[in-house]
Formats: C-alpha cells, sequence, structure tokens
C-alpha cells in the first residue's frame, strides 16, 4: 500500500508536467492498454484485503486525474490550429477580387444575335481569310471592278487569291453555295479594311450581315424586320428611314437611318445637326448573286443587310471614341460590369 501510494505520488507528478509530445503520445504511455494505469489497476491484487477500499477509491481518483490531464492535452492541440494563434483572422472579409466583364461588342453582338434569333435567323460562320470569290466575285464585284477599291483590302502576300475578309458578306455566300432553302441566317464576325485609325475608323471592326431567301421575300419584309431589330435595341420610340444607295450585291439598296438617340431628332453634334444617324446598308439580293451562288432567282428572292456592332455599340452606350474598344484601358471595360 505504501509502495502504491508513493508510486500515484510520483505518477501525478510526471503527469503534470508531461508537455513532451502530443495527446495521443500521453494517451498511449497512461492510458492504454499496456499504459501506466492500467498497470497500477494490476497491482491492486498485491494490496491487502484490509487495505483494498482505499487502495480502489485512490487508483479510481489517480485515474480520472489522469483522464483529465488528457483531455486538456487534446484541447489544448486543437486550439493551436486556431486562427488567434497563427494571427490570421478568419472572420475578416477576403481580399476582393475584381470581377471582370463582357466586353461591350460581345454583349451588343449576343443581344443583336438574340434578338434576330426571335425571328428565326440562325448564326453562321466562316472563315475570316477569304478568297477572292467569296469576299468580291460571287457578290457581283467583277474583276477589276473599281468598286473593290472602294473596301480599301488587306491582301495576303502568299497568295495574291487571299484576303482578309472585308465584311461578313462572304459567310452569306458560303451559305447560299450549299443550295438549302429558305436562308435565313445572321453572320456576326470580324472583318477589315485598311483604314487610318482615328476616332471613328479602324483597321477591323466587327459586323452583323443578314440574310433572308426564300420565294416572295420582299422589300416590306427587309423593312419589318429591321423595324423590330431597331425597337427591340434601342426603344420603342425610334424611328426609322431608309435613302436610296448602291451595292453591287442588291438591287434596289438602300441605307437605313435612325432617329438620332441623344437629342431625340432634334439636331445635335453627333447627328451633325440632321437628327438622324446611319446604321445600316441593305437591299434586295441582286439576281447576279443568286445566280452565282447557284438559287434560281426567277424562284427566290432575298434581303440582305449589314451593320457594324461597333456603329450601334456606340450609339447604345454614347461612346465617341472607336479606339476605345481595343485599347485594352480596364477603367472603359470596367464600365460595363454587370451590363446585359
Ligand atoms: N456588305 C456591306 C458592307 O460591308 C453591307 C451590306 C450588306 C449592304 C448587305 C447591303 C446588303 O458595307
Amino acid at each position: 500500500m505504501e509502495q502504491l501510494l508513493t508510486q500515484i505520488k510520483e505518477l501525478k507528478k510526471e503527469i503534470s508536467a508531461f508537455n513532451g509530445g502530443d495527446a495521443e503520445t500521453f494517451r498511449i504511455k497512461y492510458l492504454g492498454t499496456k499504459g501506466l494505469v492500467k498497470s497500477l489497476m494490476g497491482e491492486m491484487k498485491n494490496v491487502a484485503a484490509e487495505n483494498k477500499k482505499e487502495a480502489g477509491q485512490l487508483l479510481n481518483e489517480f485515474k480520472l486525474f489522469t483522464e483529465a490531464k488528457y483531455e486538456l492535452l487534446k484541447s489544448a492541440s486543437t486550439t493551436n490550429h486556431q486562427p488567434q494563434t497563427s494571427n490570421i483572422d478568419l472572420t475578416l472579409p477576403g481580399d476582393p477580387v475584381p470581377l471582370g466583364s463582357r466586353h461591350p461588342i460581345s454583349l451588343v453582338k449576343n443581344r443583336m444575335i438574340s434578338i434576330f434569333q426571335r425571328l428565326g435567323f440562325a448564326v453562321a460562320e466562316g472563315p475570316e481569310i477569304e478568297d477572292d470569290f467569296h469576299n468580291f466575285t460571287a457578290l457581283n464585284l467583277p474583276e477589276n471592278h473599281p468598286a473593290r477599291d472602294m473596301q480599301d483590302t488587306f491582301y495576303i502576300s502568299q497568295n495574291p487569291d487571299w484576303l482578309l475578309r472585308t465584311h461578313t458578306s462572304s459567310v452569306q455566300v458560303r451559305e447560299m453555295e450549299k443550295g438549302k432553302l429558305p436562308i435565313r441566317i445572321i453572320c456576326p464576325g470580324r472583318v477589315y479594311r485598311n483604314e487610318t485609325i482615328s476616332a471613328r475608323a479602324h483597321c477591323f471592326f466587327h459586323q452583323v450581315e443578314g440574310l433572308y431567301i426564300a420565294e416572295n421575300v420582299s422589300f416590306a419584309d427587309l423593312k419589318q424586320t429591321l423595324y423590330f431589330f431597331v425597337q427591340e435595341m434601342f426603344g420603342e420610340t425610334v424611328k426609322i428611314r431608309f435613302r436610296p444607295s448602291y451595292f453591287p450585291f442588291t438591287e434596289p439598296s438602300a441605307e437605313m437611318d435612325i432617329s438620332c438617340l441623344i437629342c431625340g431628332g432634334e439636331g445635335c453634334n453627333v447627328c451633325k445637326k440632321t437628327g438622324w444617324v446611319e446604321i445600316l446598308g441593305c437591299g434586295m439580293v441582286h439576281p447576279n448573286v443568286l445566280d452565282n451562288c447557284g438559287i434560281d432567282s426567277n424562284k427566290y428572292t432575298g434581303f440582305a443587310f449589314g451593320m457594324g456592332i461597333e456603329r450601334i455599340t456606340m450609339l447604345k452606350y454614347q461612346i465617341k471614341d472607336l479606339r476605345l474598344f481595343s485599347e485594352n484601358d480596364v477603367r472603359f471595360l470596367d464600365q460595363f460590369t454587370g451590363a446585359v
């Protein structure tokens, strides 16, 4: 009994001072199946009968003492990973990661696509490096026609037949060649022209062109389609007007203006005091174009139109300089975060 008492005393001291490892090491050493508490319990059989009760109490109390220390070590090891000890306060808000935004050209392009899709137009795409036939010849611009100079073209020096498309009408040609009628497509995409860069012109820009070919398509259909587009894009109060124009691939041809969004038609600097701004070219597809693409021009008629996405975007968001679109200045682009 004496011996047991000293052992317990010694062990208690040892345990109180324990900080030589983690809680698990402690558990194995003292509380495990081969631990010291267990082996002390084993000593009970050597204790004289009259002392057994007292020894039992002492041992129990020692066991509780050891378990309490174990709990302490366990909770200390978990609090060690708490933020306070590593100086990081997880309750503070994080560093904000700035949200990107869609480019305004993409925003407007997507919107244009969705408007025309509601009228049953499908999206068609084609190559940006084109051959002369699809960009010019099929569109009723015979070789050496002066109209080819109208659109200053980037030619590919390796092959004089290759060029950077000057409009997405080339995609319309590719679609007509497939010979599946009726055709109701819009062709969004990037186009290239050899122009001096300024606030109003760039060597590349984006277009959405449209083509509808079926039996009995008329100018009235063209007019109504574009009117619907403009109202959806700019609101119901906007007015439109058509002016006669010339394109080799349409006959008759027209340019379409909308009433100035800035002054509402009163006349201001943006509309050069006319109350109108031009937004697109259009017309009835020239029979030669249909024939060039293998479509029976006696049976089918169609309309086509084409507009610059930059122009529509500038009007929609009142942007004055076209160069902003390609400068990648986040102060400009940021303003479209969340816009749809
Ligand atoms: N392709 C013409 C251009 O790029 C636009 C246009 C398309 C005009 C269809 C009339 C009909 O300027």
